[in-house]
């Protein structure tokens, strides 16, 4: 790997290791919630994680280096590209120029312009609202200097939808902010619907937009400003393309920026899921279709999170570039997959990571990627 100033120094080894039993149908890479902004390190709100914003560079150009060593059918960035203090001064409270926020996003988007697969999707994130208007995010932006344009929407203009990377695959993208109270984006006024409904669940809300309520318990947890939910138009086509996966016997991969599963959220709070979470639950296991869903793949809250249910189906939540610990490369992986299931090979953020771990004394990161193995059962095809 290239030396930089702002490399943790480590070294990036062969991304495939392949080896697995069964043929791999299609790869891609993975990464979520880079987040970056120009500010120093520092503690989140609730004191739970320490953010070492600059150093998300690093680990995203260590991600390209791993990435351009696979074939990839795509890359997948899971949302929150930068943060929020690109466009808000919160000490003056009041927005940054937008050439400021547009500089910070040119730091991260050249580098991912370095990457060999040219095919991203960028999944929308409470950050990427904070940043730039929904018009932006569905047209795309393309800062200087850079080749890959930062795109929320596929090219008829949606931020759900879905694609086939390989025959026997389909792949779900969801907007998990559909329903939301900045769905119109920076600068755009908020969304008049979305916070009744937040209001009709939170009591703070009228006294004060934040990101800190107090008094919510459980599960309740998710009904904050910076989460949202999937409309019904959009749960209405989820269920249209997971019947149709059912009935082509084909795997399905979901991705949202938003949590799907309770189980996932960091101890158990429920604090980043979709707001009608359990809507896209039922959905994702439906019993006509569960078994054809493969995985839910999120991002948000940054700390990691693995849980499969009785259908087999894995939800797999991702590590943020911020929270990499010094020295660590990652985290980010390639996946494989196939149809007896779907291989992650890559870094996790440190030894303590929920799906790149390490027992105590092991070298960390080992020299070779680390393997995660997320096992499919197989599909019964139809007569
Ligand atoms: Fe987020």
């Amino acid at each position: 790997m290239p030396a930089s100033p702002d490399s943790p120094g480590t070294t990036v080894a062969c991304a495939t290791l392949s080896g697995g039993p069964d043929p791999v149908a299609f790869r891609f890479g993975l990464l979520a919630d880079i987040q970056y902004t120009d500010v120093d390190d520092r503690c989140n709100h609730t004191g739970t994680q320490w953010r070492r914003y600059r150093n998300s560079l690093a680990v995203a150009r260590n991600a390209i280096d791993y990435f351009n060593q696979s074939d990839l059918s795509f890359v997948l960035h899971n949302g929150d590209i930068i943060d929020h203090q690109c466009a808000f001064d919160f000490a003056k409270d009041e927005f940054k120029p937008k050439a400021e926020g547009l500089e910070q996003l040119g730091r991260v988007m050249r580098i991912l312009s370095g990457s060999q697969c040219k095919d991203w999707m960028f999944t929308i994130g409470n950050h990427e609202l904070y940043n730039f208007t929904a018009s932006e995010l569905r047209e795309g932006v393309t800062p200087e200097g850079c080749t890959l344009p930062f795109k929320c929407a596929n090219d008829e203009g949606s931020f759900f939808f879905s694609r086939t990377p390989a025959p026997g695959w389909r792949v779900v993208v969801l907007n998990s902010y559909d329903v939301s109270i900045y769905s119109k984006g920076r600068e755009q006024g908020l969304d008049v619907d979305a916070l009744e409904l937040l209001r009709k669940h939170n009591a703070n809300v009228d006294k004060w937009v934040s990101d800190n309520p107090e008094g919510l318990e459980g599960l309740g947890n998710r009904w904050v400003p910076f989460n949202g939910g999937v409309g019904e138009e959009q749960l209405e086509w989820l269920k249209g393309q997971l019947s149709e996966a059912e009935a082509n016997d084909e795997r399905v991969i979901v991705f949202s920026h938003l949590l799907v599963h309770p189980e996932t959220t960091a101890n158990g709070s429920g604090r980043t899921l979709i707001w009608n979470y359990q809507d896209v639950l039922d959905a994702v296991e439906d019993e006509r279709w569960g078994k054809n869903v493969a995985a839910v793949v999120s991002g948000h809250q940054h700390e990691g999170g693995l849980y499969t249910n009785d259908n087999g189906t894995h939800f797999v939540v991702m590590e943020s570039p911020m929270l990499a610990e010094p020295g660590q490369p990652g985290p980010f992986c390639v996946v494989e997959a196939s149809s007896g299931g779907l291989r992650m090979i890559g870094y996790g953020k440190g030894p303590n990571s929920k799906i790149f771990g390490a027992e105590e004394g092991e070298q960390y990161p080992p020299a070779e990627p680390m393997v995660k193995d997320l096992p499919l059962a197989p599909v019964e095809a139809k007569a």
